[in-house]
């Protein structure tokens, strides 16, 4: 076992989240963590990367023993190059988070689901904020052969979004929520959702791309920076 190998199989159900923290709080990029459990982890690894900003992955695999043993890592180990490298990766982001909530949900964790689906729609507003605020203002994007403006389809689709979103949260806090009244909504959502980011990143992106490559790369850096500060905030 490498040195960052940890047997959690004594440890309280209650102290779980905290112990797997300070076994991977301190851990660099590009290494793992494995930890071992007597109880499957799920819940108690989606609640810490709640926490963590869904900064973490894992793997679980069953050992002869029958106990759970965990490959945990950092999402991402290398810091994104430029401001479409955030962007994608924040839609790889949400899209996991939203998967997550999609799993919790199948599995019937719905107080758990529920708080991912807060944190995903925080995340959303972050993303959007980047996209209508940043990019949108700076950058005229010239109406396509059907006369319509793609910035413009991109706004009612981010409306769209996050009513949904928004909809499918409140549905999580009625009294008598369940995962099969929640799930057709999560269905909706996951396929609009993916046409989006798909549609986004061929036809917007390119056109943004080429605008701030002619910018000056003092303007480029401090955007770059600004959108850093702004899907972290
Ligand atoms: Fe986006
Ligand atoms: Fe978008």
């Amino acid at each position: 076992m490498n040195e960052n190998y940890c047997d959690l199989t004594q440890t309280p159900p209650s102290h779980l989240q905290t112990a797997v923290f300070y076994e991977i709080k301190d851990m660099p990029r590009g290494e793992t963590a494995t930890v071992l459990f007597a109880e499957d982890p799920a819940i108690t690894l989606h609640s810490l990367n709640l926490q963590l900003r869904n900064n973490l992955r894992w793997e679980i695999s069953r050992t002869d023993a029958g106990h759970w043993l965990t490959t945990i890592h950092r999402a991402e180990d290398v810091p994104p190059v430029d401001v479409f490298d955030s962007l994608k990766r924040d839609h790889k982001r949400l899209d996991a988070m939203f998967s997550q909530v999609i799993h919790l949900t199948d599995q019937n964790h719905l107080v758990q689901a529920h708080a991912i689906m807060r944190a995903f729609i925080e995340g959303l507003r972050k993303h959007f904020a980047v996209e209508h605020d940043i990019l949108a203002k700076a950058i005229r994007t010239p109406p396509n052969a059907m006369g319509v403006d793609p910035t413009a389809a991109m706004m009612q689709e981010h409306n769209e979004i996050l009513n949904q979103s928004i909809m499918i949260e409140l549905s999580f806090d009625e009294e008598d929520a369940t995962s099969t009244s929640v799930s057709p909504l999560l269905a909706i959502l996951a396929g609009y959702l993916s046409k989006h980011e798909y549609r986004e990143e061929a036809t917007i992106f390119p056109i943004w791309i080429g605008a701030i490559n002619k910018a000056p790369e003092a303007a480029k850096a401090a955007l770059f920076q600004q959108v850093l500060a702004t899907l972290a905030d």
